[in-house]
C-alpha cells in the first residue's frame, strides 16, 4: 500500500523518494518514479529546470553530462548546459544507460510528461525549482504547467503537491502567484528568521547534517503559510541509523535515494 499524503502528528516521518527512487533507477526519470511506486512510496522529489526554448524539463544538474549521453550526441556543445539546449535536442538524449543497461532509452522527461505520468501512478510530488536564478520567471512557467495538468485543482493542492527551492525569492514568488500551493524552503534559516519564512512556506527542509531536536522544535512551534505547524522534511538520508536519528528529532519527512530503507528504519516494530 502507498503511504499517506500527510504526516500525522504521532506517526513516523514520511519517506520521500529523492529524484525518484534514485538508488534503484536513474534519477529524475519516469523509471525512478515507477521504482518509488513499486516500493509503495507515495512522495517523490524531483528537480525542474528550463530549456533554451522555454520548455520545462526534469533534471538535477545545470549541465547534462553526468546523467545523459549528451557528450556523445553533441560533442561540440560543451559545457552542455540545460539552458543552452532545446527541448527537442534534450529529447534525443539517453538518460538511463549511465545507471545501467536495462535503463537504456530512458529520457529526460518534460515536466508535462512527468506530471502526466504521476497522474497515472497517483503519487504525490515534492517539486524543486532548481537554480531559479538561472531561469527568471520560471515560477510562472511551473505553475502554468501544474495548472494545465490538474495539479492546482483543490484536492491535488491540498494533499499531493509541495513546491520547494533553495531560492527564497522563488518560493515567495510561488506563494504570491498561487497562494493555495504548499511550499518548502530548502535550507536551515537562523531561528530568528523562521517567522519571516513561515509567512510564505509550509516546510523548512534542511540537510540532516544541520538538524537538531531543538531546531525541529522551533520550526514546529510556528504556523506555516496555510495555518498548520511548519513542517521539516530533511535530506538526503540513505541509511537506517541516520533515519532513526532524525525521526527521533521529530522530523515530518525524510528525503532518500532508498526510501524503503528509511521507511523500514522508522516504522514501529
Ligand atoms: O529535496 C532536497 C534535495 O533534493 C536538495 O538537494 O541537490 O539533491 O537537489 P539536491
Ligand atoms: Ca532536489
Amino acid at each position: 500500500t502507498i503511504s499517506p499524503a500527510h504526516a500525522a502528528p504521532d506517526a513516523p516521518p514520511l519517506p520521500v523518494a529523492h529524484r525518484g527512487a534514485s538508488g534503484y533507477a536513474p534519477e529524475n526519470t519516469l523509471a525512478a518514479v515507477d521504482a518509488a511506486h513499486d516500493l509503495g512510496v507515495a512522495w517523490v522529489e524531483n528537480d525542474v529546470q528550463r530549456t533554451r526554448d522555454g520548455e520545462l524539463v526534469v533534471v538535477h544538474d545545470a549541465t547534462l553530462g553526468r546523467t545523459t549521453d549528451v557528450e556523445e550526441v553533441f560533442p561540440d556543445r560543451a559545457p552542455w548546459r540545460v539552458a543552452d539546449f532545446t527541448a527537442a535536442e534534450i529529447a534525443r538524449l539517453d538518460a538511463g544507460s549511465w545507471f545501467g543497461p536495462r535503463y537504456a532509452g530512458e529520457r529526460v522527461p518534460t515536466l508535462e510528461q512527468f506530471l502526466r505520468h504521476m497522474n497515472r501512478t497517483g503519487q504525490n510530488l515534492l517539486l524543486e525549482i532548481k537554480r531559479p536564478e538561472l531561469y527568471p520567471g520560471i515560477e510562472a512557467d511551473v505553475l502554468r504547467e501544474l495548472r494545465s495538468e490538474g495539479w492546482l485543482d483543490r484536492r491535488h493542492v491540498r494533499d499531493k503537491l509541495v513546491v520547494q527551492s533553495f531560492g527564497a525569492d522563488s518560493v515567495r514568488a510561488v506563494h504570491d502567484q498561487a497562494p493555495a500551493v504548499r511550499t518548502g524552503f530548502l535550507g536551515t534559516p537562523e531561528p530568528a528568521e523562521l517567522p519571516e519564512y513561515a509567512r510564505f512556506t509550509d516546510q523548512i527542509n534542511p540537510p540532516h547534517t544541520t538538524l537538531s531536536e531543538e531546531y525541529v522544535r522551533r520550526v514546529h512551534a510556528l504556523e506555516g503559510a496555510h495555518g498548520r505547524p511548519l513542517e521539516v522534511f530533511t535530506w538526503t538520508v540513505n541509511d537506517a541509523g541516520t533515519a532513526r536519528r532524525v525521526a527521533d528529532m521529530g522530523v515530518d519527512g525524510i528525503i532518500s535515494n532508498v526510501p524503503d530503507v528509511v521507511r523500514d528504519a522508522v516504522s514501529p516494530a
